[in-house]
């Protein structure tokens, strides 16, 4: 039996990197409040899946295939969206690889690829998905950053750099598409358990990071899912051009004793 009167009624949300980890579990609570997901990620065999099973759950979920790091790859995906969908209103770019190597160490290899997949598929998905929100006056960006786009940290040259522009391109969004009623938040998560993470923080890296966040343990998706769609609800309608942190506490934490004295 369909359900009445959920909070995203009606709308599309296009959710890339929405076959694993965050935009798995985002493309998850979207979906339980009413909308039409569309599900872009690289991986065929995991979107495919996904869809299937939400599917097989009576939700709206769809996958297609798009490499957000290729231009020729957004573009089909535009031209895919504008032929069967009038307006597209909530973006969430979550699709992003991991590196954890020192500057010293990182080849040029190693920054073109996270920064074509960080930041130039941020710039890139944008393009193509605002082509379905500003005739329709109405849009709800969501980008990824990282608490690594915030802070300094060891062996984040690459990554890092990727985080803090896509900082820089959304500020810079939330100007430019404002009069066309369209909002850019920004989410920086801390250390979040997924499968990035599984190969991308060591054991050194975990001591390090649980040091240093004062909850004292990593997030879940799920937790970052929340505060995703906390930016698309009509109460949000005002917040534009944040960058929010969902950290356990590790961007406002110095030195932390294990008592107080
Ligand atoms: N997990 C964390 O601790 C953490 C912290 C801060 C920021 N982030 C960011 O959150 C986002 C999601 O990360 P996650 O931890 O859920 O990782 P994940 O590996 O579980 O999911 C990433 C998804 O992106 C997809 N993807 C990778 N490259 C792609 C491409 N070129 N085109 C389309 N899809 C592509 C993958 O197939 C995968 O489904 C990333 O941008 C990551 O940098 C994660």
């Amino acid at each position: 039996m369909k359900q009445k009167n959920l909070l995203l009624d009606g709308q599309t949300a296009v959710v890339t990197g929405g076959a694993s980890g965050i935009g798995l579990a985002t493309v998850k609570m979207l979906s339980s409040v009413g909308a039409h997901v569309i599900v872009v990620d690289i991986n065929k065999e995991l979107g495919h899946k996904v869809s299937e099973k939400f599917q097989l759950e009576s939700k709206k979920v769809e996958y297609i295939y798009c490499d957000v790091g290729s231009e020729s790859s957004t573009s089909e995906l535009g031209g895919k969206l504008l032929g069967k969908k009038k307006s597209i209103e909530i973006l969430m770019h979550f699709a992003g690889i991991g590196l954890e190597k020192k500057f010293v160490n990182t080849s040029l290899d190693d920054w073109n690829k996270i920064i074509s997949v960080n930041l130039t598929g941020s710039f890139l998905i944008t393009k193509e998905i605002t082509k379905l929100m500003i005739p329709n006056n109405y849009g709800r960006i969501i980008t990824m950053s990282s608490v690594a786009g915030l802070r300094g940290g060891t062996g984040r040259a690459a990554y890092g750099a990727s985080k803090g522009g896509v900082i820089a391109l959304s500020k810079v969004l939330s100007i430019e598409l404002s009069p066309f009623n369209i909002t850019v938040n920004t989410l920086c998560p801390g250390a979040i358990e997924t499968e990035l993470v599984k190969n991308m923080h060591d054991k050194e890296t975990r001591r390090a990071f649980l040091q240093n966040i004062p909850q004292k343990r990593y997030g879940f998706p799920e937790e970052v899912a929340s505060a995703a769609l906390f930016f698309t609800l009509p109460g949000s309608s005002y917040i534009n051009g944040t960058v929010f942190p969902i950290d356990g506490g590790f961007n406002s934490s110095g030195i932390i004793k294990n008592e107080a004295s």
